[in-house]
């Protein structure tokens, strides 16, 4: 791997460094959001962020970057990316705050870049849109931001959703098993354009068991009309990524998530141009922490459907 300005050399991650990792992204991320929004993002200690290094070591191994210090061997800046079959995606990238605006977040950027490039493959992420920063970083560099989602907080009561009393079900849900895998790759290939099928089996196989995948079935044998993840370990609870043909489905497969959370506060990107899905979680309580934005380099595919991305790992 090659060289960033002067000061830094930019190197492959290794699982030795990523205790350094996890406290780089912890205090970048929490610094940026307390400065800038006022709060906090991670919570419970920097070897909480460590959950980053693994789940994309996991997926592949060698995808992580990082910018280190020539002289003082610490580490400013780390990135990871995930070549998939049909795109690359861009995952969180971090620059400790000493070193904020020293180009270190574009010199990591452009060996990604690089990397799509060499294997013609669009690259792909998911960015904040309240955070201009890494916003400008990706757009600067010619990305362009194709679909914004919402972050929808959702808080579960210690007892669970009482679902009769919404009046809602969640009959047609069932969790996915490597059998599905075909039919979830061919669904998200239908919906969005891509496909991940390591992704998949890695959710499905949940080896760590913070993973969880439904699916619902369609009336096609075989087929399915949407499939959705979620995550919930202390660096994120998250309710994505999946797709799905319609809202009602997504919305079902959300609330079926929701049972995980019992006493929690998950978060789902729900696009912000599906006003029928949105509507359903609004009136489920949720509120908005946050606006992400799909932003890509190279050629998009059109949506036909609901898409509910994520940052960890990021879906694109
Ligand atoms: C976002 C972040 C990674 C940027 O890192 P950085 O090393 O400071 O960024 P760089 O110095 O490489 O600058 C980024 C580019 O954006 C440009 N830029 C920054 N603010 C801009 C603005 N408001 N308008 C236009 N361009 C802007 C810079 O000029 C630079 O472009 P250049 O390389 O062509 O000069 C860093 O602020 C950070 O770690 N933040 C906290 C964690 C975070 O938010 N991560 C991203 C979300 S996962």
């Amino acid at each position: 791997m090659g060289k960033t300005s002067s000061s830094y050399i930019l190197r492959a991650m290794e699982p030795a460094d990523w205790p350094e990792v996890s406290d780089l992204i912890y205090l970048s991320t929490n610094t940026w959001y307390e400065i800038n929004r006022g709060h906090p993002i991670f919570s419970g200690g920097p070897q909480v962020c460590e959950l980053f290094c693994r789940v994309y070591h996991q997926l592949e191994p060698g995808c992580g970057i990082v910018a280190q210090h020539r002289k003082t061997g610490r580490i400013a800046g780390s990135c990871f990316f995930h070549p998939r079959e049909t795109h690359v995606s861009l995952g969180i990238m971090n620059v400790h705050p000493n070193h904020f605006g020293e180009g270190i977040a574009s010199a990591l950027l452009k060996t990604i870049m690089d990397f799509a490039k060499r294997y013609q493959l669009p690259l792909r992420l998911v960015s904040s849109a309240l955070n201009l920063d890494s916003f400008s970083l990706y757009t600067r560099h010619g990305f362009v931001p194709y679909a914004l989602y919402q972050d929808l907080a959702i808080e579960v009561p210690r007892s669970g959703l009482n679902l009769k009393k919404l009046g809602l079900s969640t009959k047609r849900v069932r969790e996915a098993d490597l059998e599905d895998i075909s039919a979830i790759g061919a669904l998200e290939f239908e919906v969005s354009g891509i496909s991940r099928e390591r992704d998949y089996c890695y959710f499905i196989e949940n080896d760590d068991g913070i993973w969880k995948t439904l699916v619902i079935d369609s009336q096609t044998k075989g087929e399915i009309d949407g499939f959705l993840v979620s995550v919930n370990d202390p660096a994120a609870r998250l309710i994505g990524p999946g797709v799905s043909r319609d809202p009602d489905t997504a919305f079902e497969l959300v609330v079926a998530h929701l049972d995980r959370f019992h006493g929690q506060t998950p978060v789902v990107l729900a696009p912000s141009d599906q006003p029928e899905l949105i509507t359903q979680l609004y009136q489920l309580g949720a509120r908005n922490c946050e606006l992400h934005v799909a932003q890509i380099l190279g050629e998009k595919q059109p949506i036909n459907g609901i898409v509910m991305p994520t940052f960890m790992p990021e879906s694109g």
